[in-house]
């Protein structure tokens, strides 16, 4: 194999600071945009970002529509609602999304499919869908997070739920980033404690992954740039991002959700997500997001405190985390100097560890933050029994784009006794 011996480092312009949001009318007539659909999820359209983004389109005067039915944890069924509301618009010049990962990835797949329309999987991963390449540019972007989690407004990446396959899938293409994310230490503020939690934790859970993920140099090289892929494996820009990104969460995440009137760590914890973003944005992720995929596609009756919705569903971050220690047991012998590096950036003490003891520092750390975040146990306690490995197993091996990237190859049997260790950890 030739093997790849670049690495790129792509990203959404990002604006941080207090207040940033109400910029966004002046952005917009900066981009020449005169009418704009404004995207968000109900709770959060009647919170303040919503109402402070309103009003700087309104004192620029920007005509908005808005969609204000994006679905928390998002469905193909709800990106398509998504999509018909764009194309039921006379005009749009550029689309805003002022919400979590939820409404920033829903607003992708709005603007994709309204410039691009094609089959709904034409452009999803391979082998779930058709991976189509994005065709040409999109409309403009402005993405608003509200959540300290995702990175959304750093990648271009759109999850969704397939629901007919019960996991989760996505669209992934360099033109889907947004073209800036504004990033506001006051739109957190009403974050609910255990909102901050789970999403906090997938920050961390980023953050690592990208950082033990295989190398870029051990991908083959591709023809061209254009086919580089987003995720290239960790490399020398990603890992800035994400162990910096680690130091944030160990500084203030326990304190983002203790205290949500905590305005300084709740905005470093909205900086760390988008550094994670840009590192995971171009290094990937590997098994605990690829294995997170079924654990909130199956979801049975799990219905976490903070979040407003009328159904079951598994938190992104939650259904992450909870597989991360048992994936680091699993992958801490092929890189555990990184492993280590990354225990440490997040406040463990690493003296006297060696190689032998890098999967129970790393994991004894994360178990630490679960804790402390009043994160279940393991997957037992959100419903799920050995009795479904073998469907969870199923619905990981096609998630290729991240499971590829794992340091060590998992083979089926292997996802079937990380998923048994991630049953209960304490
Ligand atoms: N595109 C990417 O790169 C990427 C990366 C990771 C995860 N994701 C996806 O993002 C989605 C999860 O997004 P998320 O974790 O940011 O949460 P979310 O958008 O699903 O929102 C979670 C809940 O918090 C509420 N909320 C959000 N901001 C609030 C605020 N400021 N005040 C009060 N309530 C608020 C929402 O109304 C909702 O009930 C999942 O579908 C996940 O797969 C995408």
């Amino acid at each position: 194999m030739d093997r790849d011996t670049a690495f790129e480092m792509a990203t959404s312009n990002i604006r941080f600071g207090p207040g940033v949001t109400g910029e966004v009318g002046m952005d917009l007539v900066d981009l020449g945009a005169q009418r704009v659909v404004v995207l968000t999820d109900p709770h959060l359209a009647l919170l303040p970002p919503v109402a402070n983004v309103r009003a700087a389109l309104d004192a620029e005067g920007i005509e908005h529509v808005l969609f204000d039915q994006v679905s928390v944890e998002p469905t193909d069924e709800s990106f398509q609602q998504a999509i018909t509301f764009a194309d039921h618009q006379d005009r749009i010049d550029a689309f805003v999304a002022v919400g979590g990962g939820s409404t920033i990835d829903t607003a992708k797949a709005a603007n994709l499919y309204h410039c691009h329309p094609a089959d709904f999987l034409a452009y999803v991963n391979p082998p779930i869908g058709g991976g189509k390449p994005v065709p040409g540019p999109v409309k403009p972007l402005i993405a608003i997070p509200t959540t300290a989690g995702t990175g959304s407004e750093t990648t271009g990446v759109a999850i969704f739920d397939l629901v007919g396959l019960k996991a989760k899938t996505g669209i992934a293409h360099r033109r889907l980033k947004p073209t800036i994310g504004l990033v506001d230490p006051e739109n957190p503020r009403t974050l609910p404690p255990a909102v901050a939690a789970s999403t906090g934790l997938d920050v961390l859970s980023h953050a690592i992954e990208s950082y033990t993920a295989k190398p870029f140099n051990e991908r083959p090289r591709p023809e061209r740039p254009l086919l580089r892929p987003a995720y290239q494996g960790s490399n020398p820009t990603s890992d800035i991002w994400a162990l910096h990104a680690l130091r944030m969460v160990d500084a203030y995440l326990r304190r983002a959700v203790a205290d949500p009137s905590d305005e300084a760590a709740r905005g470093m914890m909205l900086l760390a997500a988008s550094y994670a973003g840009m590192g995971f944005g171009n290094a990937g992720v590997h098994l605990p997001h690829g294995m997170s995929y079924p654990v909130s596609g199956m979801v049975r009756d799990y219905r976490p405190d903070g979040y407003d919705v009328d159904h079951a569903i598994v938190p992104h971050g939650t259904s992450v985390i909870l597989n991360a220690p048992a994936v680091f047991r699993f992958t801490a012998s092929s890189s555990p100097q990184r492993h280590l590096d990354a225990a440490a950036a997040l406040g463990a003490d690493i003296s006297g560890a060696g190689p032998d003891d890098a999967a129970r520092v790393l994991t004894d750390r994360i178990i630490f933050f679960m804790q402390e975040l009043d994160i279940p146990s393991g997957l037992a306690a959100i419903g799920y029994g050995s009795d479904d490995i073998p469907a969870l197993v199923e619905g990981t091996l096609p998630q290729h784009r991240v499971t590829k990237l794992s340091p060590r190859p998992a083979e089926a049997d292997d996802l079937a006794r990380m998923f048994e260790d991630a049953m209960r950890y304490w």
